[in-house]
């Protein structure tokens, strides 16, 4: 995502060519994309599709439906409606070159289409063999449950770090019990604990995080605390505050997937190690102390903050 959309100027194409070329080489298997992660002919997709066109078959594609961004309206626009759903897959069919797209997310929760409309639209494409698995992002349990009813969920995105904690009381729940994958997005919190941070206003004017509630007044001083103390227990162990992240992720569960961002060859390898990281309970628990309930702030402003049902 990062690579065309919010978080300021993106690399090079070449460059961004170059990195996912080599999360390749390194056995990544999973990427991910979507539609709204710039549209046209800077399409993410776009990119995604031509860097991973030479290996194809060796890798997972995953995108995203029904979250655009309508620049007459200056706002997200929410779109699941059936036919929309179809246009957008064969959009991201051709941006990614390939006649399957792995998994198809419904993006967000459309409140004006009812989600086993949704589910029906996505097993038609299935059906089709257009596309492989049917996922929801930032779906609640009760839409989870209506959705996997009608056509078979495989998957759940939704933001899950250290410092985002809210899926653990009901979505994790509902995926363990209903046997659907769990993909954790933003796992290293916007970059915050990479321990790689600085204040708002010092960031890309289209930088998301200069307006993340997490990044503003007393809640970044606060996060900043609790970061200076991971990256210092990370430091005792001998691995990056980074890697502690996604190690604790990984400690989580073995159906829990970590998706990490990155434009830089270096933080890739860096992120990739944390897979070798291994977590002691007493690791765990100091961890624990240190971020008892996650972030300090919300994880989006009021106005993009996804409503479970
Ligand atoms: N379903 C959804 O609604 C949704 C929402 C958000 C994201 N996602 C998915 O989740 C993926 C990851 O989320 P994300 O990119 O928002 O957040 P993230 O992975 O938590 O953090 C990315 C940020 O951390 C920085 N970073 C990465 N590794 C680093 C390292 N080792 N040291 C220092 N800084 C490092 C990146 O900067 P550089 O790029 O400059 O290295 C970038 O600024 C996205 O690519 C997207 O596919 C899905």
């Amino acid at each position: 995502m990062g690579m065309t959309a919010f978080y300021g100027p993106g690399p090079s194409r070449e460059d961004g060519i170059a990195v996912l070329r080599r999360a390749h080489e390194l056995g990544v298997t999973l990427f991910d994309t979507a539609e709204l992660y710039n549209q046209g002919t800077d399409a993410n997709e776009a990119l995604v599709g031509e860097a991973l066109a030479p290996f194809r078959d060796q890798v997972q594609i995953a995108t995203k439906f029904g979250n655009v961004y309508d620049a007459n309206l200056g706002a997200n626009r929410y779109d699941s409606r059936p036919a929309n759903i179809r246009r957008v897959a064969e959009n991201s069919l051709r941006h990614l070159r390939t006649d399957v797209i792995d998994v198809f997310y419904q993006h967000r929760p459309d409140p004006d289409v009812p989600v086993e409309e949704v589910a029906g639209a996505v097993g038609e494409l299935v059906a089709e063999g257009k596309v492989r698995f049917f996922g929801l992002s930032e779906s609640g349990p009760q839409t989870i449950r209506r959705a996997h009813a009608t056509f078979p969920v495989s998957v759940v995105q939704t933001e899950y770090s250290l410092f985002e904690r809210g899926v653990e009381s009901d979505v994790l729940p509902t995926v363990h019990e209903l046997g659907i994958g769990f993909v954790a997005y933003s796992p290293l919190g916007r970059g915050f604990l990479t321990s790689e941070v600085k204040p708002a206003d010092e960031y890309d004017e289209n930088d998301m995080r200069r307006v993340d509630p997490r990044w503003q007044g007393e809640d970044f001083a606060n996060n900043k605390q609790a970061i200076d103390q991971l990256a210092a227990f990370a430091g005792a162990k001998g691995i990056t505050p980074a890697q502690l992240a996604l190690g604790w992720l990984l400690a989580q569960g073995e159906d829990i997937v970590p998706i990490p961002g990155t434009r830089s060859r270096t933080r890739l390898e860096e992120n990739l190690a944390a897979a070798e990281v291994s977590l002691t309970a007493e690791d765990l628990a100091r961890i624990h102390d240190i971020v008892p309930h996650g972030a300090h702030g919300s994880r989006y402003v009021s106005e993009h903050l996804p409503v479970w049902e």
